[in-house]
Order: C-alpha cells, then structure tokens, then sequence
C-alpha cells in the first residue's frame, strides 16, 4: 500500500543563511520560523520492483520529474533506506500546493513529507527530532523545521549546530497569519543552497553570526509575551541583514525585484496607519506579510494590487499522514 505524508512550508523569523560545515550541512546559527498550514507539499511514496522513480504530480496527472530534482531525491532516499536498513526501490510521486521554487519554502516542505512517507512506508520508527536531523541532512536545512508544527527552533541546542528542531511554542499560543505577496512565481534564478555557500564570502557575515544571539532572544521574547511591535522590528532588521549578506556575497545575489519593493513599502504604509502588519522575504522575490490573524483582510486588500497572487497563510500543526495518495502514473514500473 502507497503512503502519502503532507507536510507545510514555513516561514523563518530569524533565517537559516550560511552554514557551519558545508559537508555535513549544518547551519551557521539559530533559526526560528512559523510552520505554515497551507502551503504544503503532498508526497507519495511506494516500494517497487525496478529502479527508483520520481514522479512530479500537476494538473491531476503524473510525469517524469526533472532530472536534476529527482537525482537530489534518489540521493535523499539512499540516505534514508541506509538509515532504514532497508534495500527496496520506491515510486516517488510529489506536488505542492502552492508556485515551486519561488521562496515559498517549497524544498522545506517537499523533503519533509518525503522523509516522512519513505520512512513510514519502511516500518522504520521515527521520533520527531530524528526526523528533523534527517529531513535537514536533505540539503534543504530548513526541511529540519517543517516536520514540526507552531514555532520551532533549529537547532534546538545552540553549542550543537547538528541537533535537532524543537517546538518553541505551539501553534495555540499565538495566532499568526502570513499573507504571501507572490510578486513572481517563477523560480529563482539562484537557489538558496547557492546562497548558503556564498554567505561566508561576505565581509559583513561574521559580524552577523555574532550579533544574531541577541536578536533571536527579541523575537524570543516578543513571541512569548505576544508583543508585536518588538517582533515586527526584529523580523524586518532581519529581513533586511539577510538580503544585505546575500547582496555582498561575492559573486552578489540579489533575490528582490521591483515588485518586492513596492509590496515592502506598502506594508510600512499600512503599519504607520495603524495596521500591525511586518514583512520578511527568504531567497526570492515573494513578501511574506505577517499579521494577526484580524489583520488579515486589510492586509490582503492592501497588497492585492501589487502583486500577481495573494496566498492567505497561518501558523499550522505540522505535518501527517493522510489517506489522499497522489494518482499513480499511467505506465509505471510494477508494484512490489
Ligand atoms: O532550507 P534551504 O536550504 O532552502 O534554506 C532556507 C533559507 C531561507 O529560506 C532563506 C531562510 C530560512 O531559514 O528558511
């Protein structure tokens, strides 16, 4: 029987930018981000005889993945079958609910529901931390976080950048919502794993290791205390110091485009007339727009005309396991 995980994206407060040791992909600091609830990627996985096969699923139907995608998931898989003690071959077949590849956090959520399904359909046992630690050894590291529900933190132990996620706060404590400005949906042209190699090549990025501690202790605090307005400062200086490490990389990136300027600007009007209301982007153009969730509808209506679509987002529960398996494709290899 198929196994179908579903797991959600999420959206970093503090991001994960730059790495510690690249071979082992493990972050240079702390990060904290809000699990999303309907920005998801939906995986199903089957054994099967033959060689792996990773399907991409759109429009109701399967095909081949892209090449390069499905080699990263192959290498995914090998790693979990070695932790599974497990020889079989499995059809893979994935989708996201929302544009790939576009600073949606969509590799967070593809190789967390992946993990999850591959690892279920092997009978292997698997907690929660386990489970992150492999998710993140995907290459996508913020993956770490999305097998987590509410608002997590990764690594949970600051001396041990190779430790697993935690949940800082569940979703209950605080209702959040994130009303994603997609101001381009194509995928970007540099990926975030790029990024990650780059960081240490800018001049700024050892002074932004040091000085982040006392930042994440701010959103720390402002997520406990329900604060918004000190959240809102921290996630935007935020914003802005990651954009500013990635621009000073040598070779520079820059993941904004005009549209992310005029979403970024209208966000400040709105909070100066009263609206808590603050913006953070990842590696891509796209503006998450953070609120409560009351705040929503004038955000969305404030946004609208700036943008090509508006994704109206909230904190979620994590990821599960779910009865809705993606249709097979028409001529795959036979089932185990
Ligand atoms: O998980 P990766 O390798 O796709 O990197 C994520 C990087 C950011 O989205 C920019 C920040 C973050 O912490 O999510």
């Amino acid at each position: 029987m198929p196994v179908t995980a579903v797991a959600p994206a999420n959206i970093a407060f503090i991001k994960y930018w730059g790495l510690a040791d690249r071979a082992l992909g493990v972050p240079a600091n702390q990060s904290l981000s809000m699990t999303l609830s309907r920005c998801v990627s939906r995986c199903t996985v089957d054994t099967i005889k033959g060689p792996d096969e990773v399907w991409w699923h759109e429009d109701g139907r399967a095909r081949p993945a892209d090449p390069v995608f499905a080699a990263r998931v192959v290498e995914h898989l090998d790693r979990l079958r070695a932790f599974a003690e497990v020889d079989v071959s499995m059809r893979i077949i994935t989708t996201n609910s929302f544009p790939t590849a576009a600073g949606i956090a969509s590799s967070a959520s593809g190789f967390a529901a992946l993990t999850l399904a591959a690892l279920t359909r092997v009978d292997a046992a698997v907690d929660p931390g386990r489970l992150s630690i492999l998710a993140r050894k995907s290459g996508s590291g913020s993956a770490a976080r999305s097998v987590l529900g509410g608002y997590v933190l990764w690594p949970e132990d600051s001396e041990d950048p190779a430790s697993a996620a935690t949940t800082f706060l569940p979703r209950e404590h605080w209702a959040l919502s994130d009303v994603i400005a997609v101001v381009d949906s194509g995928p970007k042209a540099t990926s975030s794993r790029e990024g990650h190699f780059r960081a240490s090549t800018s001049p700024h990025f050892g002074r932004r290791v040091e000085l982040l501690g006392e930042r994440l202790q701010r959103v720390r605090t402002a997520l406990r205390e329900r604060d918004f307005a000190t959240l809102a400062e921290a996630v935007e200086e935020e914003m802005y110091e990651m954009q500013a490490i990635a621009t000073t990389s040598r070779p520079p990136l820059r993941y904004w485009r005009p549209g992310t300027l005029r979403v970024l600007e209208r966000i400040e009007a709105l909070r100066a007339s009263g609206v808590p209301v603050c913006a953070t982007t990842d590696a891509g153009p796209n503006v998450h727009a953070l609120c409560p969730d009351d705040a929503v509808t004038a955000v969305a209506a404030a946004l609208s005309d700036d943008c090509e679509t508006i994704i109206i987002d909230k904190v979620g529960a994590g990821p599960a396991l779910s009865s809705e398996h993606l249709g097979m494709p028409t001529s795959p290899g036979t089932n185990d």
